[in-house]
């Protein structure tokens, strides 16, 4: 069975004195929770923070962004290896407000998967749909052509070591969560592309959903079968919400 993983995306919220208490309140939460597993992606100037606090804990930590270069004369970039330094499991890659805000295309977000991949960190890579492309019927083909490139781009072997996160762009901060039957068929659908490339790493690969994931609508998103937890914006910034989401990952993979 695959494994359930929780992780929080803080965007760009926090403070010191905020972020140790919200930490404090995660890990003493989640330390009985022994039967998913748990992060929080920061923002830069917090990794240390994330890291000293978290080390030896059961709450993996990540940043949000990453260049895809090695190092070099990139004024704001931050390098993989920067964050390897920082003790950084996962990076977020791909999510939409980088994709709108940044530009980040689909080649980019391939260019800092692989990067992500040699440096030895776990990709969370983000796909989803708008609400104009969603009601105009084209989810799937929005989802295969972000996938697609990535998939071609790095191999099977690379994407075994990744997560993918389905994130449609429309219940994203919106309080509009998917249902989880809707959630569920761009699962299914992820995994089935998944499997053309290789069938075993498409059963192996956690797919988590993120959009206003929180307590009252988790433990129903998470009993779906190709949910495998979640991505969590908002929630993330409350202890007592992150936790209670992390209590149904670890309910839902309890049985
Ligand atoms: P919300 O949980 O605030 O909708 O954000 C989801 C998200 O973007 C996680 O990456």
């Amino acid at each position: 069975m695959r494994q359930k993983l929780v992780v929080g995306n803080w965007k760009m919220y926090g403070r010191l004195e905020r972020n140790r208490t919200l930490l404090e309140g995660v890990l003493s939460g989640v330390r009985d929770l022994t039967q998913a597993a748990y992060g929080v992606c920061v923002p830069y100037p917090y990794l240390a923070q994330a890291q000293v606090m978290l080390q030896g804990s059961n709450v993996a930590w990540g940043a949000q962004n990453l260049s895809q270069h090695e190092e070099g004369a990139f004024t704001g970039a931050v390098a993989p290896g920067m964050l390897v330094d920082f003790g950084c499991r996962y990076v977020i890659i791909g999510h939409s407000e980088r994709r709108a805000l940044f530009h980040e295309s689909n080649d980019i977000a391939a260019a800092k998967f692989d990067a992500a991949i040699k440096a030895g960190m776990t990709p969370i890579f983000c796909v989803g749909e708008t609400l104009v492309e969603r009601e105009s019927g084209v989810t799937e083909q929005v989802v295969a052509r972000q996938l697609d490139v990535v998939l071609n781009h790095v191999g099977a072997a690379a994407v075994a070591k990744s997560v993918i996160a389905y994130e449609p762009v429309w219940a994203i901060g919106t309080g509009k969560t998917a249902t989880p039957e809707q959630a569920q068929a761009v699962h299914a659908f992820i995994r089935a592309q998944v499997a053309q490339l290789d069938e075993q790493t498409a059963q192996a690969l956690c797919i988590l959903y993120g959009g206003s994931v929180k307590p009252n609508n988790a433990e129903q998103l998470f009993a779906m079968p190709d949910i495998d937890g979640g991505l969590i914006g908002g929630a993330s910034l409350v202890a007592e919400d992150f936790v209670a989401i992390c209590s149904a990952a670890n309910a839902a993979a309890a049985g």
